[in-house]
């Protein structure tokens, strides 16, 4: 039977919304240490106002404590956002770092949170000047179940639908230590309902031998399907290191930039999160490397972007410049950023997304 003119009329309809829906690109915001440009990194109060600025994705960066708790900070050491040093005099190793993991919770929940900071001839001093200041109000460290209740929370009462992306802190050492991270971190987030890809959830570590295991055989022992990022690190930032000869050597990141490395990591992960220099070659014209990613189905999620006097690239004139060259013109899926209201209004203002 032919379809009458008014049926033919509709399909052609609906078949043109779909092309411009599909090809409606849509990047996420994804608040980097929670909105960490404006208040202590990590901390409920910082995710608290991620969410309130609507960011996609609020990302935690995981390491254990003794115990075995889920600590959310971003070392795996406690010095540079924590009063550790006045309240545990005497804890630290031979290498001077006050470790998390040499820490019980009890312990832990007794540290005052601040801003990152370096110590200069003993003093603290502000990585970033103009955010929140150092030692004001009273934050403290978070559990990972505490902040995903918080944000299951938020989502129930406020809901806004906001995600989470976990990023699981330096396995090797963890494992060093005796520690399987991973597992305990999939575990975490299958008891609070995150099992597979329907979930707003995208799990990321710099370790690329530690996300084919999660995979290959942590993920199919329990029953989950997380998408996974492989995060893109330089091999001096000391990310992954290996035990050699009796010390330890860097892993090499090299590979991953290259059409085979991308090739590799779309076997086992959804997206790569690379450093955003990474997408521009020395004359700062764009590279291939976001072109292949998502050649090969990859979504690319840059970070960090920082609003903060001294971290926007000369060549950009504002940080708006700064986000707006990656989402409009490398077309990023979505990006790392401190400041989310900042990115969040730029997407409004240039219809980047469905807000
Ligand atoms: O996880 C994305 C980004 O946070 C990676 O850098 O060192 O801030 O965890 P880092
Ligand atoms: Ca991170």
């Amino acid at each position: 039977m032919r379809p009458t003119f008014s049926l033919l009329i509709t399909t052609l309809l609906c078949l043109a919304s779909t092309v411009s829906v599909s090809e409606t690109r849509s990047p996420v915001v994804i608040a980097h240490r929670g909105a960490s440009g404006y208040l202590p990194e990590h901390t409920l109060e910082a995710k608290t106002l991620a969410y309130a600025m609507r960011a996609d994705y609020i990302e935690q960066d995981l390491v254990l404590s003794k115990d075995d708790h889920l600590i959310v900070m971003h070392d795996i050491y406690l010095d540079n956002v924590t009063n550790v040093r006045d309240l545990f005099p005497g804890r630290a190793r031979e290498d001077g770092h006050f470790y998390t993991i040499d820490f019980t919770l009890e312990e832990l929940k007794q540290l005052q949170v601040t801003g990152p900071f370096v110590s200069v001839l003993g003093n603290p001093l502000p990585q970033y000047k103009q955010r929140f200041p150092l030692w004001k109000s009273r934050f403290e460290l978070a559990t990972f179940e505490e902040e995903l209740e918080l944000i299951q929370g938020l989502n129930q009462s406020l809901g806004y639908g906001v995600g989470i992306y976990p990023e699981i802190k330096k396995p090797w050492f963890h494992l060093h230590e005796g520690k399987d991270i991973s597992r305990a971190v999939l575990k975490t987030l299958k008891r609070y309902g995150y099992t597979d890809r329907d979930n707003k959830v995208f799990l990321q570590a710099f370790d690329a031998e530690e996300l084919q295991r999660i995979h290959a055989e942590l993920m199919p022992a329990l029953e989950m399907d997380l998408p996974l990022v492989q995060l893109i690190a330089e091999t001096e930032w000391e990310e992954k290191r290996l035990p050699e000869d009796g010390g330890w050597t860097n892993y090499d990141y090299d590979w991953m930039r290259t059409p085979t490395g991308l090739q590799k990591i779309s076997t086992y992960a959804v997206g790569i999160g690379p450093w955003h220099p990474m997408l521009l070659d020395q004359d700062g014209q764009v590279n291939t490397l976001v072109a292949e990613a998502q050649r090969l189905g990859l979504k690319v999620h840059p970070f960090t972007f920082r609003a903060d006097p001294g971290q926007v690239p000369e060549r950009f004139d504002s940080f708006e410049d700064f986000a707006r060259f990656y989402l409009e013109e490398i077309k990023v899926d979505g990006l790392f950023t401190d400041h989310p209201d900042k990115v969040r209004a730029l997407r409004q203002k240039r219809s980047l997304h469905n807000d």
